[in-house]
C-alpha cells in the first residue's frame, strides 16, 4: 500500500515559539538582509510620522529601529501582521518599549497614517496580487515625499533553467541548515496555493505602477531580493 503524505497548510499561527530559528535557517543572508534594513532606515526616520514594518511577525525588525530611536520623541513605531499569535508574542517582548506598538491586521485593509518609512521583509509573497497593490498604492499615498518603502520578496527566476538551478540551491541551503529532505517536501507541499511569489521585474512594475519612480534594486542572493523604493 502506497503511504500518503498528510500536509497541513501553511500557517505562521503555528510557530510563534521557533519563528526566530526557523526564518535564520530558512532566508539566506538573514543578518545581512537586517543590517541593511537599519543602514537605510537611518536615512529616513525622522523625528516626524510614524514608521511601519508590515509583516512585523514576532517583532524583531521594527522591535530594534524602535530601541534604536528610543529618543526621538515625535515619532512612532508601528508593526502590522497578520497572525494574532505572532502579534501578542510580539507585544510581550517589547512591551517596555514606549513609542513602539502591534496592530493584529491584513495590511491591505489597513488605514496607514502619514509615514516616513514602510519595511515589508518577505510578506508580499504571502498576498494575492490585488492585495499587493492595494497595500503598495496605499503606502505610498501616505509617505512623505522623499520618504522610502524598502522590500525584501522571493522572487521567481525569469527563465525555466535558473529557476530550476536556484531552487536546487535554495533545497542545499536548508540542508546545510539541518532541515531534512522530508521536511524541505513537506513545506513545499504545505506552501502550495499560499506562496504568491513574482519575478522581479514584475515586483518592480508593481512598485512603478503604485507611483514609485526611484527604485534600486540593491540585494540578491539567487531569487532573494531586496529593493529600496522612495517617494
Ligand atoms: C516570512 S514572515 C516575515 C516576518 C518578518 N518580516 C521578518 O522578517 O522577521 C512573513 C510574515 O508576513 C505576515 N503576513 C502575511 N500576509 C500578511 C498580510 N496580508 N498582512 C499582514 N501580515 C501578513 C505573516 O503572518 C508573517 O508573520
Amino acid at each position: 500500500m502506497k503511504k500518503k503524505i498528510s500536509v497541513n497548510k501553511w500557517s505562521f499561527d503555528n510557530m510563534p515559539e521557533t519563528y526566530d530559528s526557523h526564518l535564520k535557517r530558512s532566508i539566506p543572508l538573514y543578518q545581512e538582509s537586517q543590517f541593511f534594513i537599519s543602514k537605510i532606515s537611518s536615512y529616513f526616520i525622522k523625528d516626524q510620522n510614524i514608521n511601519y514594518e508590515i509583516g512585523c511577525a514576532n517583532g524583531t525588525i521594527i522591535g530594534s529601529l524602535a530601541r534604536e530611536y528610543k529618543n526621538f520623541k515625535k515619532t512612532k513605531f508601528v508593526g502590522i501582521d497578520l497572525s494574532k499569535k505572532l502579534i501578542i508574542e510580539a507585544k510581550k517582548r517589547y512591551k517596555n518599549i514606549n513609542n513602539l506598538n502591534f496592530q493584529s491586521s491584513n495590511a491591505s485593509q489597513y488605514n496607514f497614517k502619514k509615514c516616513n518609512l514602510a519595511i515589508i521583509h518577505y510578506v508580499l509573497q504571502f498576498m494575492t496580487d490585488e492585495e499587493k497593490k492595494m497595500l503598495i498604492k496605499k503606502i505610498y499615498k501616505q509617505l512623505i515625499k522623499s520618504g522610502a518603502m524598502i522590500v525584501f520578496e522571493k522572487t521567481l527566476m525569469e527563465d525555466s533553467y535558473s529557476q530550476d538551478v536556484f531552487s536546487g540551491i535554495y533545497n542545499d541551503f536548508k540542508f546545510d541548515n539541518e532541515y531534512s529532505p522530508e521536511e524541505v517536501i513537506k513545506k513545499s507541499i504545505s506552501l502550495r496555493s499560499v506562496m504568491r511569489s513574482s519575478t522581479s521585474k514584475n515586483n518592480i512594475e508593481l512598485f512603478k505602477a503604485c507611483g514609485f519612480k526611484s527604485i534600486y534594486d540593491f540585494f540578491k542572493w539567487g531569487p532573494f531580493e531586496g529593493y529600496l523604493c522612495v517617494k
